[in-house]
């Protein structure tokens, strides 16, 4: 079972990275033969950056994905741009890629509306790159949270119409989506997805956030007029409370609503409050002590990088040859 997964390096990662992904790709790592995790600093490009924050931000996502629980002995952990295969293959790959299917994608519709000076070509082809991540190490299974199962879809359609042309080549992927805790939704509105870009800093609990500010956020998290702890329609405020009390307790969504029936709203944040708390802070604590030492991290992601490349090579290799690109 060939597992991988890719992650942008944009500043802090949140709870809902960590629920809906992070969380599977732990998980993932003893399954994987091996296990693939990807810092896509190729993708953080395709709308406005600084250059020299991008490479801080890599540093950043490595050392939190390791506090997270990534064992760079057990998994292969490694920069996007450090394997060039990707790119490579991105462009191969385009040309059996519909444009109309790309013109359909949901985050490509969002993020160039949100773009204020340039919607680049590259913004556009972000999922085909994506395609390229996949299908470079031929994997079987992609942990993500929901909002990456079209571009998933779209990987599939790829693959398949690739082997299609070109004959049995690429692995068509499946993607490993979690039943509880898959989109992790924004504290103050929750009808939105959390995510890095949108709404206020309240509406988001990073990873590496203190104690303080975790209670604070769950506190003020948007809930309704009701006074029932369940989910249900009109109550996606509670609702996501509950997912995430779920998730960070290791219990169900039914556990939670009876453990907390008749109990008030004010109380039950309380307890979501502690409950993200202890769920982060091993992460925070471990982060505190990786983070400092960019030579070290470096050093995992060029030897994360040299044994990526080796698995990439060979399917560009075969995609080249099926293609008739190349010297024979
Ligand atoms: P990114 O960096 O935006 O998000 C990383 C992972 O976090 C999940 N996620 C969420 N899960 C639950 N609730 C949320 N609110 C939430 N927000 C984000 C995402 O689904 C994702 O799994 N395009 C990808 C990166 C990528 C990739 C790949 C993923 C590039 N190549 C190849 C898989 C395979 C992205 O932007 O992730």
């Amino acid at each position: 079972m060939r597992i991988f997964s890719g992650i942008q390096p944009t500043g802090r990662k949140h709870l809902g990275n960590h629920i809906g992904a992070i969380r599977g790709y732990v998980e993932g790592q003893d399954r994987g033969d091996p296990a693939i995790y990807c810092i896509v600093d190729l993708h953080a490009i395709t709308v406005s950056y600084e250059p020299a924050e991008l490479r801080r931000y890599v540093y950043d996502t490595a050392a939190m994905l390791i506090a997270s629980g990534l064992d760079p002995d057990r998994c292969i952990l490694f920069r996007q741009s450090d394997v060039r295969e990707h790119t490579e293959l991105c462009w191969l790959l385009a040309s059996v890629t519909a444009h109309g299917d790309l013109n359909r994608m949901h985050q490509f519709k969002e993020k160039s509306a949100r773009q204020r000076e340039l919607v680049s070509a590259g913004l556009f082809l972000y999922p085909v790159l994506q395609a390229a991540d996949v299908l470079a190490y031929r994997a079987d299974e992609v942990p993500v949270g929901d909002d990456q199962r079209q571009h998933l879809e779209l990987t599939r359609d790829v693959a398949i119409r690739f082997n299609a042309t070109y004959g049995d080549v690429l692995t068509v992927p499946e993607h490993r989506i979690p039943a509880v805790g898959a989109r992790i939704m924004d504290l103050q509105d929750p009808t939105a997805k959390m995510s890095t870009t949108s709404s206020e800093e309240r509406g988001r609990i990073y990873v590496d956030e203190d104690e303080k500010a975790i209670v604070k956020k769950i506190k003020s998290a948007v809930t309704d007029s009701g006074a029932e702890v369940r989910r249900g329609p009109g109550k996606d405020g509670i609702s996501n409370l509950i997912e995430i009390y779920a998730v960070t307790r290791g219990v169900t969504p039914e556990d939670v609503e009876r453990e907390f029936d008749g109990q008030r709203y004010g109380d039950f944040k309380a307890a979501v409050a502690e409950a993200v708390a202890d769920y982060l802070r091993p992460v925070r604590e471990r982060y505190a002590e990786l983070r400092p030492d960019d030579a070290a991290l470096e050093a995992t992601l060029a030897a994360g990088a040299a044994r990526a490349r080796d698995l990439a090579a060979a399917t560009l290799a075969d995609v080249r040859h099926a293609m008739g690109v190349g010297a024979p």
